[in-house]
């Protein structure tokens, strides 16, 4: 897993911010989630980035790749759409919309040694979708922006059957990026380094 400086990754969350905050809604967005702890948040209770901050590393890496993949891929996506549905695609991580927040740290000697614990207290929808809740609370967003946020996780999760028949290039893009991001960037599965010949192994 790759080391990060968490200050220069707030710089870098808060350069991407600017970029959009000319949108209504997105600076009160923002507030709502620091108020929250969005700094704090973990990316998970015991998989990637399951550190404090390790929800704003993980957004600061999908909205890079994502706007490297779309200059690529297709430049006329508005850079606006992209980083406002990579910085906010797991907002849900932060708080349930209703004052619990989503990871409660781990406090307890417990069988699960895990560093954070799911709250079960929370407001019991999908994760995607309650981004999409809580981001709508503040910004009026478009059908693509809507659709790549509640459906970021792609075809892992049943609920793409609802959208199988007319995914948006931007939720691709953002399943991707969010994709690539976890596994690679985050869970280090660098393969290149088995990438020997079968026979050199054995021989
Ligand atoms: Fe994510």
């Amino acid at each position: 897993m790759e080391k990060y400086d968490l200050e220069s990754v707030k710089k870098d969350y808060y350069s991407f911010l600017e970029k959009i905050s000319h949108r209504k809604g997105v600076k009160e967005l923002n507030a709502y989630l620091e108020k929250h702890g969005l700094f704090k948040t973990p990316a998970s209770t015991k998989y990637h980035l399951c550190i404090e901050g390790g929800l704003i590393i993980h957004s600061v890496n999908v909205t890079k790749l994502a706007l490297d993949l779309k200059k690529l891929l297709l430049p006329s996506l508005p850079d606006e759409s992209v980083i406002l549905c990579s910085l906010f695609h797991d907002c849900h991580k932060v708080t349930d919309g209703f004052s619990n927040t989503t990871y409660i740290k781990n406090e307890y000697n417990d069988s699960e040694k895990q560093p954070y614990l799911w709250n079960k207290n929370q407001f019991s929808f999908s994760g995607a979708h309650k981004s999409l809740l809580l981001i709508s609370r503040f910004i009026d967003l478009t059908r693509d922006e809507m659709q790549a946020i509640a459906y970021h996780d792609g075809p892992y999760v049943a609920s793409w059957e609802d959208i199988a028949s007319d995914p948006y290039p931007l939720t691709f893009l953002i399943h991707f990026a969010d994709l690539w991001s976890t596994w690679v960037i985050e869970k280090g599965k660098d393969k290149t380094i088995f990438n020997k010949k079968f026979l050199e192994d054995i021989l």
